[in-house]
């Protein structure tokens, strides 16, 4: 695949990705100073582009930008006119913090060795900073490698050339994946659609469904939602920091978590087909548990988001299923991202190598309120879904194996009555939805599939399903005993 040429600096290249990310929502003060870079013409067509989203889904016209403007922004080697046809976010007036400025994400990454070094005991690690990637302990020089070729993978810029497209929802995976560091979440959002017919869910794949590409390298392929859907959705970006340390907990373990635990909680094992190994396994990964391997999300998301056809994905998505629109869009052979003839792998491998070795995030010290906290939490049922700690059993890379993973969640899926989404996927019905593993939670600022919630008291307080008894008894407790669990929810 051909790297994009970077005639903009890292932090102008930042800043181009976030605003036609999240023009909606990044109306910061720093947000406009980064643009005066590049003139207040891109600005100005980006933004207006933006606040059409706040018109009806159906009726939003694209936003047709021209060729030169946009050669620009994106920085890369053929001009990609990118077209914003889909929704994007109301402005949230009281979204608290903005998300912090993401300049500077695609600054190089530390060198392996030096980020490796251990913490002497009983320190308490800090979170990384925004913008560097740290790889979890124990790593050899061939996974540390690995991790930083990995790197490079995710936070590439693709080009129409490379095989982006032609319909994709962003240029780069960093470009969603980046709330505190290179691979966290954010929050961008996808949107899915559907449609219920006599009670049978029809994801419309005919129609180019179930997932919205919102961008396309020319106006003539944007897609719509269209018209017949009527399951429309949309889910954040989740975070991938630990992923290797969840992908090594066997399914055995998370199959001893599905047993009724009182207070009508039970949760439900996810058995998805794995696209790589085309064997069942237990999923884990996304809102959905609707991936069990970190590759097969990784080339999952080569495609649909990216528009980069692969080896599990070889078959390009067409503009709302026209396939003669795709015939004249699609001018990259397939698959775009072939493995390599040596080291036989592709961008989909080599960006799953630095999610599997990329370390999750270190809980911030303990206070005294923090561990009443963290008592109460278990007390009232909390843990029941949002199991502490598993482990993970043996495994190929030793810094893997057999390790505690304090991710806070059990990895099943559980009927949330009204927070469910209404989009059945993989194993998961329309109102069941993962428990959302915890770990990290500090620097995410929206919380809850669709972003909802934007304070952690009212992510817990749309808990409702088989979390509501749990959810009354928070809601019952002193403000005091509130305020720690809140407290130690904060140290995550
Ligand atoms: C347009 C924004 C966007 C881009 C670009 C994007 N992602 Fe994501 N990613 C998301 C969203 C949204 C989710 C949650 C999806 C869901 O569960 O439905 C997600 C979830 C994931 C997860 C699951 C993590 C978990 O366990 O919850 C992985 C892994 C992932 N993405 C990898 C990638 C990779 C690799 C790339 C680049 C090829 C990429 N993503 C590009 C938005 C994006
Ligand atoms: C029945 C299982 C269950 C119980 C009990 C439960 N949760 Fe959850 N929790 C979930 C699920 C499932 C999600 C993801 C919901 C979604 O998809 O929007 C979630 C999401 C969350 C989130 C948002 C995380 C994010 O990434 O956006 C927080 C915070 C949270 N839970 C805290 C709590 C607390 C505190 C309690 C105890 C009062 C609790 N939960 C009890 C299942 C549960």
């Amino acid at each position: 695949m051909e790297r994009g040429v970077p005639f903009l600096d890292a932090a102008a290249r930042g800043a181009c990705t976030e605003s036609l990310n999240e023009g909606a929502f990044a109306k910061t003060p720093a947000f406009y100073t980064s643009f005066t870079k590049l003139g207040a013409r891109i600005h100005t067509r980006l933004m207006r582009g933006a606040f059409d989203g706040e018109r009806k889904q159906n009726k939003t016209k694209p936003m047709k930008t021209p060729k030169t403007i946009l050669a620009a922004t994106l920085g890369v080697a053929m001009s990609i006119p990118v077209v914003v046809g889909a929704p994007l976010p109301p402005p949230r007036p009281n979204a608290g913090t903005p998300p912090p400025p993401t300049a500077g994400i695609l600054n190089p990454p530390p060198p392996p060795t030096g980020a490796n070094v251990p913490l002497p005991p009983g320190a308490t690690p800090p979170p990384p900073p925004p913008g560097r990637a740290i790889p979890i302990v124990g790593l050899d020089a061939a996974k540390s490698r690995d991790f930083t070729d990995g790197l490079d993978e995710f936070t590439k810029v693709e080009t129409a050339a490379g095989g982006l497209g032609p319909i994709f929802n962003d240029v780069s995976c960093v470009a969603c994946h980046r709330a505190g560091g290179v691979g966290g979440g954010s929050r961008v959002f996808v949107t899915r659609f559907g449609k219920v017919v006599d009670g049978a869910f029809d994801p419309m794949v005919s129609e180019g469904g179930p997932l919205l590409q919102r961008r396309a390298i020319s106006p003539e392929f944007v897609e719509r939602v269209p018209l017949t859907a009527n399951v429309v959705i949309r889910r954040i970006t989740t975070p991938v920091f630990g992923l290797g340390l969840m992908e090594a907990i066997p399914d055995a373990v998370i199959r001893a978590g599905a047993v009724a635990k009182g207070d009508g909680i039970a949760g439900k094992v996810a058995v998805v087909t794995d696209p790589v190994s085309g064997k069942e396994g237990v999923g884990r990964f996304g809102w959905k548990a609707q991936h069990a391997s970190i590759l097969g999300f990784s080339a999952d998301a080569y495609l649909n988001e990216m528009g980069i056809t692969n080896r599990y994905f070889p078959t390009e998505n067409a503009p709302n299923g026209d396939a003669g629109l795709l015939a004249r869009a699609d001018v990259v052979a397939d698959p775009e991202d072939p493995a390599n003839g040596v080291t036989e792998k592709g961008d989909v491998d080599r960006a799953g190598d630095f999610m599997r070795y990329l370390a999750p995030i270190p809980r911030a010290k303990a206070t005294a309120r923090s561990a009443a906290g963290e008592r109460t939490f278990a007390a009232i049922g909390c843990v029941k879904c949002h199991t502490p700690a598993m482990s993970t059993g043996a495994h190929s890379v030793a810094a893997l194996a057999n390790k505690r993973v304090e991710l806070y969640s059990d990895l099943l899926l559980h009927d949330m009555g009204s927070l469910g989404d209404g989009m059945p996927q993989g194993a998961a019905g329309a109102r069941e939805m993962r428990t959302a593993p915890l770990w990290g939670l500090r620097l995410r600022d929206m919380y809850l599939h669709d972003g909802r919630a934007i304070t952690v008291d009212a992510a817990v307080r749309a808990h409702d399903g088989e979390a509501r008894i749990v959810k009354d008894r928070y809601v019952a407790l002193k403000d005091a005993d509130r305020a720690a669990l809140l407290e130690f929810l904060g140290t995550l």
